[in-house]
């Protein structure tokens, strides 16, 4: 069975569950069971259609982590809860994240494959949300990858979590503008890590290297980031590491002002990035562990077939092996098709 879906909700990768037919012919324009790309759903949106029918996702169990939902489901509450209580009167309140925090730190640090298991929880479309859950998972992950000791890596989560915290004293109407900022309204949201910086500091419970990984989340090592425009020797390792998932996470999540990229996309532009401005080694560390949890995922061709990515070429971990069929192509060679975005 497949649910209705307006064309302005549906993703690339959802899988069509009706044929298209053109009305004046009555030939099939598109077959059913063919996965959607961005050119395919902006051509449809081009011939007004306005609602689609799409395969209900069936998630293997397999896929699914018990442990890890039921921690992120707490913690998603918890947070849901501070937020709210934030917007009210500007303050925030931890304990609802904190109490659950050592849970969610252990269950996450199991190093279940992550990836996975944030896109299965995805739930609510609240982006800040999401985001704040997603930046806290690849810190703290990050952290373990990098050596740090247990307290470093609960840090981090915390820091993760709160990192944008800030927003919540910018307008709503700013924070989830669809389109381009203004100048002022840019200079504006960019305020919004000195904020969480503020009310963090304010509760008295955090630690320098937290206060300082939410501040300086936005800076960068060669000097162009904000608020104080520092260089890599006096920005915290926090900020450096938050700096790195922040761009990683948000790039491969749908905003309101743009489509998500595919993760190798994103993977090349934070390579590029790693000798400008993010730092290079972390960005390294990260880029070689994350990769290996596309092993095994299903990816999405620019021909609108789909792939499993079967190895992750060590020397350029975004150019693997997949397979589609019983072919292998190597993307280290050229091909005359793309990886789109890798699914499930
Ligand atoms: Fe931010
Ligand atoms: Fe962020």
């Amino acid at each position: 069975m497949g649910k209705l879906m307006s064309i302005k909700s549906v993703e690339t990768g959802m899988v069509l569950d009706m044929e298209i037919i053109d009305q004046k012919t009555g030939a099939v324009l598109v077959p059913e069971g063919i996965t959607l790309t961005k050119s395919l759903i902006e051509k449809l949106k081009g011939n007004n259609v306005s609602s689609l029918i799409i395969r209900e996702e069936e998630v293997p169990a397999a896929l699914k982590n018990e442990g890890f939902t039921k921690e992120y489901s707490k913690m998603s509450e918890g947070l849901e809860s501070v937020f709210e209580k934030a917007m009210q009167n500007g303050e925030i309140k931890t304990d609802e994240v904190m109490y659950q925090m050592e849970g969610f730190v252990s269950e996450v640090s199991k190093e279940a494959d992550i990836l996975t298991q944030m896109r299965l929880m995805k739930k609510t479309d609240d982006y800040t949300f999401n985001h704040s859950l997603g930046v806290s998972i690849l810190a703290l992950t990050l952290g373990k990858w990098l050596g740090y000791s247990e307290v470093q890596v609960q840090e981090l989560a915390v820091a993760g979590i709160f990192h944008d915290i800030g927003k919540l004293r910018i307008p709503i109407d700013i924070v989830r503008k669809p389109g381009k900022l203004t100048e002022d309204e840019f200079d504006l949201m960019k305020k919004h890590s000195f904020y969480g910086y503020e009310m963090l500091q304010k509760t008295g419970e955090f630690s320098n290297g937290i206060l300082l990984g939410v501040l300086q989340h936005h800076e960068k090592v060669d000097g162009t980031g904000y608020p104080n425009g520092v260089k890599a020797d006096k920005i915290h390792d926090y900020g450096k590491i938050l700096a790195i998932c922040d761009i990683y996470h948000a790039l491969t999540s749908n905003r309101v002002y743009k489509d998500k990229d595919s993760p190798l996309t994103v993977a090349d532009y934070l390579k590029k990035e790693s000798f400008i401005s993010l730092d290079p080694y972390m960005t390294q560390v990260f880029l070689k562990n994350i990769s290996k949890f596309y092993v095994g995922s299903k990816v999405l061709l620019s021909n609108g077939t789909t792939g499993l990515i079967r190895y992750i070429h060590p020397q350029d971990e975004n150019k693997p092996i997949v397979q589609i069929g019983d072919k292998f192509l190597d993307f280290m060679k050229a091909q005359n098709v793309e990886i789109l975005d890798i699914l499930i």
